[in-house]
This record gives structure tokens, sequence and C-alpha cells, in this order.
């Protein structure tokens, strides 16, 4: 693919979404508690990424995009540690809103002697109020003209009601701004007059009614989401198999994953969206933006743990498979 990723530090992008904190407690174990039968873990240190939205976000800003999120957190000292990580990448934070008395979704995972034992998730999937959906729309409105592209990350946490999705559809679409979204739920027409939708296979299945198991089932399956929601494209990603983009009135478009080393394939829907979103925010069709981000999130699932794509890795990647 003849791209040069460079052109994507030019692109601004507002992120809408479930934003979320992934904590790590590394430790020992060396007995068990005389409590009840668990392990005592002895903490020797913690790290933090970020997760749900926060991950899109940090694939855009590992690429150089200019970001701005946008989501609802709460008061208290894990919304600080958002707001510092966010101040530290440069990414706006001008549109997340503080709602007092929510948690900041925090998922923390124990992991002793390199084994994952136990995960602790501090969440709500309690909607938002009206008054921070209404403050946040308002924040939005001020904003849309200064972002080539919005991305909606939609991790099922609370921030997305109907009414707002459609408002912030409505948004982008009056002001001619791409919106792409990554659903979550049983029902897609939430997500109505956007212009593409990323589900993977299993979140596609079950909108859909169809069981995927292979490619009529999956042509089936998209067209029959193509004809029951306004929408006019849609990019159903399938793991291993790569992905296929449905463009109204067009044949499936299949591409291939890039057959890689696997590690940890979590994420990597995330990098499909932040590379989607910005190769369309820069002008390129879907066909091209789709085998981007194909090339991009089958670099991630080669690493250790959700990690971001990263630009050099990214280039490199593109002219590899420039000259095959
Ligand atoms: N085993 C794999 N080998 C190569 N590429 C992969 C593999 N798994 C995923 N990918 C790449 O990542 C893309 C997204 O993967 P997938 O369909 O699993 O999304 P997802 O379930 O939304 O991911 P997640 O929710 O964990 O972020 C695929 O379209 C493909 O490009
Ligand atoms: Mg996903």
């Amino acid at each position: 693919m003849a791209f040069d990723i460079s052109a994507f530090e030019q692109c601004r992008i507002c992120v809408i979404g479930d934003l979320m904190i992934d904590e790590y407690l590394w430790g020992t174990v060396d007995r068990i508690s005389p409590e009840a039968p668990v392990p005592v873990v002895c903490v020797e240190r913690k790290s933090y990424t970020l997760g749900g939205a926060g991950n899109v976000i940090n694939n855009l800003v590992s690429l150089g995009v200019r970001v701005s999120a946008c989501g609802v957190i709460g008061t208290g000292i894990n919304a600080n540690l958002l707001l510092k990580t966010f101040a530290g990448m440069k990414v706006e934070t001008a549109a997340l809103i503080r709602e007092q008395g929510r948690p900041t979704t925090k998922k923390t995972r124990v992991i002793a002697a390199n084994q994952h034992v136990l995960r602790i998730d501090r969440e709500t999937t309690r909607p938002i109020k009206d008054e921070t959906a209404s403050r946040l729309y308002a924040l939005l409105e001020k904003d849309v003209s200064e972002h080539d592209a919005l991305l909606v990350s939609d991790y099922g946490k609370g921030l997305f009601s109907p009414d707002l999705l459609k408002r912030l559809i409505d948004l982008g679409n009056h002001h001619k701004k791409p919106v792409l979204v990554d659903p979550k739920g049983l029902d897609f027409r939430k997500y109505a007059n956007a212009s593409i939708i990323t589900p993977n296979r299993k979140e596609a299945s079950l909108a859909a009614g169809i069981e995927i198991r292979d490619t009529g089932s999956l042509a089936a399956a998209g067209n029959k989401l193509l004809s029951g929601i306004p929408v006019n494209n849609l990019l159903i990603t399938t793991g291993k198999d790569g992905m296929t983009l449905f463009e109204k009135g067009k044949p499936p478009y299949a591409i291939p994953a890039k057959a890689r080393q696997v590690f940890d394939v979590s994420g990597a829907g995330d990098t499909v969206l932040a590379v989607l979103g910005t190769a369309v925010a820069a002008g390129l069709p879907l066909t091209e933006g789709a085998a981007l981000a194909n090339i991009a999130a089958g670099i991630v699932v080669s690493k250790v743990g959700t990690a971001p794509i990263e630009k050099d890795e990214f280039h490199n990647a593109l002219n590899r498979h420039d000259k095959r």
C-alpha cells in the first residue's frame, strides 16, 4: 500500500466514548491466606494503561493524530489520573465532563508470578444524567467544526442513550464530518445515519440474528444489517480471518488478516476504529482505510498486552507490503 502515514499528523479527531483505566498490580505469592482459601499477593508495583475509548485515543496519539476526548468521568482520584494521563499525551479534554457521584471506570488486574489471579472492576452502566448529556452535546456542538472526524467508541457503560447518539450523528452529518461507530448491543438502529459501523463477528451475528460461520453467512448478516439500518457502510471484523467491508450497492469486499504470531488480540478493534477513522478523516476511500486498519490491527495482535499501533512499525509494515 503506497500511503505516507505522516499525512495522519494533519488530522484532528474527536473520540466520544466510554473511557476506562486499566490498572495492573504486579506482585508475588508465597502463602495462602489464613482467612480464606485464597492466595495472598504482595504487591510490588503498579502500572496503568488507557482502556475502552481511551485505547482508541492511545492509538491515535501514537500515530501523531491530534485528539480531543469527549466523555463522562467521575470526580475522584481515578478521574484525576485520567485527566493527568491525557494532559501528558496532549489530548484536549475540554469535553470531558466530571459527573458527581459517578465512578470512573477502572479495571484492576492482579498479576502474581506472571499469572493473572484476579480482576476487580469498578464501574457503572447507569445512564449519565440528562443534564450531563446536554452539557456534553453543547461542548461537542461548539467544537465539531474543528475536527475532521468523530469516532464513537461505545462500550455500553451508560454514556450513549439513543437520543444522544442520534443528536451527535446528526451533528456530524450537518457539519459534513464522518461519524464512525464501534458498536455495542443488539440493536444497531440507534447508530442510524452514521458513516460506518465496525462490529466484530460476534456483535454482527447477534445484531443480525444470523450466526456468522462462513463467507455465505457473513454476507447474509452484513446485507441484513445494511438493509435494516439506515447506514451505507459496515465493516465486520472477523479476528484471524481479517475483515469484510460492506458498502451499499456493492459486493462485499473481504480483506484477509496478515498471518502473524498472535500474542494478545484484545484492543485490536480499537486499533481498527482509530486507523480507519484517521484514514477517512484524511480523505481516503473506505477500501483503503480498511486495508490500512487491517495491517495495523495485525501488528498490535502480535504484541504482548494491549498495545497501540506505533508510527515506525506501521510505516515499515506498509513499505514491506508495498514491495510484495
Ligand atoms: N489472530 C489474528 N491474526 C491476525 N489479525 C488479527 C487476529 N485477530 C484480530 N486481528 C486483526 O484485528 C482486527 C480486529 O479483530 P477482532 O475482529 O477480533 O475485533 P474485536 O473483537 O473488536 O477486538 P477487541 O474487542 O478485542 O478489541 C481483525 O479485523 C484483524 O485485522
Ligand atoms: Mg471490539
